[in-house]
């Protein structure tokens, strides 16, 4: 199948129209997507994807209008949509009975969100219905933040990919779920933080039993849950600056390796080297972070190497995505 690189949101409703998943950006990453009432189409993302049936979607909706057809809302979900949306929060709520087993992995609750990004609305509108959308990349692969990435990953499987240009935030959403809402749960770090809803709540979120195994200890190569990988081996360190290996990992360390710094070092950039901040901004790091993973893996390098950030704010969305990706975790 020949892929085509467009800006036409009606091109790309086109084939939605003719049952064929098509990559839309949004302000977190591209996503593929899909009318959530045709489950043809909705099957193909699962078959292009080479995702398993029992990940659920996201289903993406227009407004809190559209959201009621989707799911049970309450007063806590009605302020947290009217304070976070639209934009990167997704909720994980109680389903409508209409809603697809396919795209809830035969849940009874459904993930919901609310783009920001004009050109996703735009086709949400035009088909007239909510679209589903996992990232649009394979299964264990890095999330796409420009349409290039999405062609490197899904050329030949999809008709089209709507550019948008590079993604506003660059990770995917924060989750939380509120399926009992005396304890809103963390399912997913992201561009809105813990901090900031836990603020607005009142209390802070409970955490997710896999969110909170950010602090991981070192695993063997291999033994992690593999996701947002870059086919490269990356290392992941406290501090890249200066970085001194453990005596097993020196030779790898020296065999061209590229390293990721999160804001500029204090001597010239070597080749192979990338800042994600040249302003120190945590929130441009996290922007450019996949971006650089995904650059570095179409080049000719060994390993990767990276390092953490902070943990407090979007620093803790970095450092869950890092860690993902980590072949090895050298942090202390
Ligand atoms: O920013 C984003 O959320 C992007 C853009 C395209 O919107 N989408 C995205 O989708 O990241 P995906 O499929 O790559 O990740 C969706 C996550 C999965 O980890 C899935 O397990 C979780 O959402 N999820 C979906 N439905 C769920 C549910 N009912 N309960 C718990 N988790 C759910
Ligand atoms: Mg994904």
């Amino acid at each position: 199948m020949k892929t085509i690189i467009g800006t036409s949101a009606e091109e790309a409703v086109c084939w939605l129209k003719r049952g064929e998943p098509v990559a839309l950006p949004t302000e977190t990453v591209y996503g593929l997507a899909a009318p959530l009432f045709s489950e043809a189409t909705i099957r193909k993302i699962y078959s292009v994807k080479q995702r398993p049936t029992n990940n659920p979607l996201i289903v993406h909706v227009l407004n809190f209008e559209q959201l009621k057809t989707v799911a049970e809302t309450t007063p806590l979900v009605q302020v947290l949509t009217e304070r976070f949306w639209s934009g990167p929060l997704t909720l994980v709520l109680k389903k409508k009975p209409c809603i697809s087993d396919l795209v809830t992995a035969g849940q009874a609750s459904v993930a919901v969100r609310c783009p920001q990004a004009s050109l996703f609305r735009q086709a949400i509108e035009l088909i007239g219905e909510p679209l589903v959308a996992p990232s649009a990349n394979r299964f264990q692969h890095v999330s796409p933040t420009t349409a290039m990435h999405v062609l490197n990953d899904l050329g030949g499987r999809i008709p089209y990919i709507l550019d948008g240009g590079a993604c506003t935030f660059g990770l995917e959403s924060t989750i939380v779920s509120l399926l009992d809402e005396t304890q809103p749960t963390l399912l997913r770090y992201g561009p809105i933080t813990a901090e900031a809803l836990g603020t607005f709540l009142n209390r802070p979120l409970v955490m997710a039993k896999d969110v909170v195994s950010e602090q991981k200890p070192h695993l063997a190569p291999g033994l992690y849950k593999k996701h947002y990988s870059p086919q490269t081996p990356l290392y992941l360190v406290g501090n890249l600056a200066d970085y001194v290996p453990p005596p097993r990992y020196k030779a790898i360390f020296e065999d061209r390796a590229a390293h990721v710094f999160l804001f500029p070092p204090s001597r010239p950039l070597r080749e192979g080297e990338c800042v994600l901040s040249p302003n120190r901004d945590l929130n441009e790091a996290a922007s450019n972070l996949f971006d650089c993973l995904q650059t570095l893996d179409t080049q000719d390098w060994r390993s990767i190497w990276a390092e953490e950030a902070s943990n407090e704010g979007i620093g803790r969305a970095l450092n869950d995505r890092l860690s993902r990706a980590a072949y090895v975790d050298l942090r202390d």
